[in-house]
């Protein structure tokens, strides 16, 4: 660039597209909307059903939202604007939300009190807990056990002492057995000696039923990821026992010190870990080249609704144009590392844009600050409801002290995000549903069957800003500008 002079600077210039420049081209097809799959990798090892993921963000991802999405096929990325402790826990719950088989049982001792029991039951939303000593259950407290007694009275004094219990290795379908014979809802697995090994219950069996297209780890718990500075390996270790995905949450990720600290974090972790935000060729290249198993990208720098790093800085590369570059370093060196295109989606067609160069998912903050399950408060304005949704390098997400390594206000001086409010749009069922709905028309229109198919056959077009404007509702009256269209 510095021989050519700066002149060329001006002159040959990359076009940074953006979703809004592009357009999918109708292709021939031999593929119904319904029979598109659109299942697809996240991470090296992990699948999902739907291409979707929410943000590391405190307004979108906390356990209830994780749940929520896993349930329905995606995958929730906890935020870590928090102590590592409410991290952790978050995490926890999410793993607890189901499991065929829970390890991580929540169990009390004989000489603890009905109040601790009863306590222990509400705080974790269970109905029962194994009475353990010394590792062997001697019994099993339930609701019903406690509710009426005098709180006062120890475990021991209320517990059932003649539990029904299966050895470890048993199956599903014996565990149903078992519990329908012996009309109970719980099963508690020991070993030969009596240990507590695990715990099947009939409310995770059901679960699973009611949810049959969530993304499950081997185990049957909900798929679950977490956001982590990379210099915080503390951290990092702590939430790799629990979760199955570590997302290196940067704003820049092409930095020597950031590539030398999560380095160290991929060496120490056995779970997978996607690094991000990843902007060029070459930043994607280094990751590649210089950084041995990162397991996922996540792509896109400046592109988010709230973001206002490219306004305040001009740095920046919007998600459509990072993911065709980093899309392309996959492929030239033959890496099967997922793509998550991340920030800037606004609907289906965003997404199939995405998918089309080169993405195996999207990341999206706004579309899920909208829904019930997002942390964000709920309010009203003028009849409407919305809810609060914020840049983790906005001011008052700065302010909490975990944001400050993400978007530094002390190395930077300035705030690179916004805090407003999106309209509130239900449960993320809602969203899930029509923008799976929306993909799966768009891939039709491709003549995709799946998302690798996608990758073979999309043709994009570049639109121009009055076919922008064709594209919409025009020469039309509406009844009134929907707040869905914001
Ligand atoms: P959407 O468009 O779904 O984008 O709202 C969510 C993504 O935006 C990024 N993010 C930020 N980017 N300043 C930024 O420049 C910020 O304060 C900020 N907060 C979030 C992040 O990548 C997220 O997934």
């Amino acid at each position: 660039m510095a021989e050519a002079g700066f002149r060329s600077r001006v002159r040959d210039t990359d076009v940074a597209v953006t979703f809004r420049d592009l357009i999918l081209l109708p292709g021939w097809t031999e593929v119904e909307p319904s029979q598109v799959d659109i299942s697809t990798q996240a991470t090296k090892s992990h699948r999902i059903n739907v291409p979707f993921i929410s943000s590391p963000m405190d307004t979108v991802t906390e356990s209830e939202m994780a749940v929520a999405i896993a349930r329905l096929g995606g995958l929730g990325i906890l935020h870590r604007n928090c102590t590592v402790e409410e991290e952790v826990e978050m995490a926890r719950k999410v793993k607890r939300a189901e499991a065929l088989v829970i390890k991580d049982v929540i169990t009390i001792a004989s000489a603890e009190t009905v109040k601790y029991a009863m306590d222990l039951m509400q705080k974790h939303n269970i109905s029962g807990l194994p009475v353990v000593e010394a590792e062997k259950l001697v019994g099993i407290v339930t609701g019903r056990d406690v509710r009426f007694a005098d709180p006062s009275l120890l475990t021991k004094d209320v517990m059932t002492k003649k539990v029904v219990t299966a050895p470890s290795d048993t199956k599903i379908e014996e565990a149903k057995e078992l519990l329908h014979k012996h009309r109970v809802e719980k099963l508690p697995l020991v070993d030969k000696e009596g240990r507590l090994k695990g715990l099947i219950t009939i409310k995770d069996i059901l679960q699973r039923g009611r949810f049959p297209n969530a993304a499950r780890d081997e185990q049957g718990q909900l798929l679950c990821g977490a956001a982590v500075s990379p210099f915080d390996l503390k951290r990092a270790k702590k939430l790799s026992e629990i979760v199955d995905v570590l997302v290196i949450d940067v704003s820049h990720f092409h930095n020597a010190n950031v590539f030398s600290a999560t380095r160290k974090i991929i060496e120490e972790v056995d779970v997978d870990v996607v690094v991000g935000s990843i902007g060029t060729y070459k930043a994607a290249e280094d990751a590649l080249t210089k950084l041995e198993g990162v397991a996922g990208f996540r792509v896109g720098i400046g592109s988010g609704s709230i973001c206002t790093t490219m306004e305040s800085t001009k740095a920046g590369s919007p998600t459509a144009y990072a993911t065709a570059q980093v899309a392309d370093v996959v492929k030239t060196y033959g890496a099967k590392t997922p793509i998550i295109a991340d920030g800037g989606i606004r609907g289906p067609g965003d997404a199939a844009v995405a998918l089309s160069l080169g993405a195996s998912c999207v990341m999206i903050g706004n579309l899920f600050a909208r829904c019930r399950e997002a942390p964000g408060t709920l309010i009203a304005i003028g009849g409407r409801y919305y809810k609060q949704y914020r840049g983790m390098g906005s001011p008052s997400a700065m302010a909490k002290r975990f944001s400050l390594d993400r978007y530094a206000m002390p190395s930077k001086g300035i705030p690179e995000g916004v805090e407003g409010w999106v309209p509130f749009k239900g449960e993320t069922s809602v969203v899930i549903q029509e923008m799976s709905a929306g993909l799966q028309a768009s891939m039709g229109y491709a003549g995709a069957r799946t998302i690798p198919d996608l990758w073979d056959k999309a043709h994009l077009a570049s639109i121009t800003e009055s076919g922008s404007e064709e594209a919409r509702p025009h020469d039309v009256l509406l009844p009134s500008e929907s707040p869905e269209r914001v």
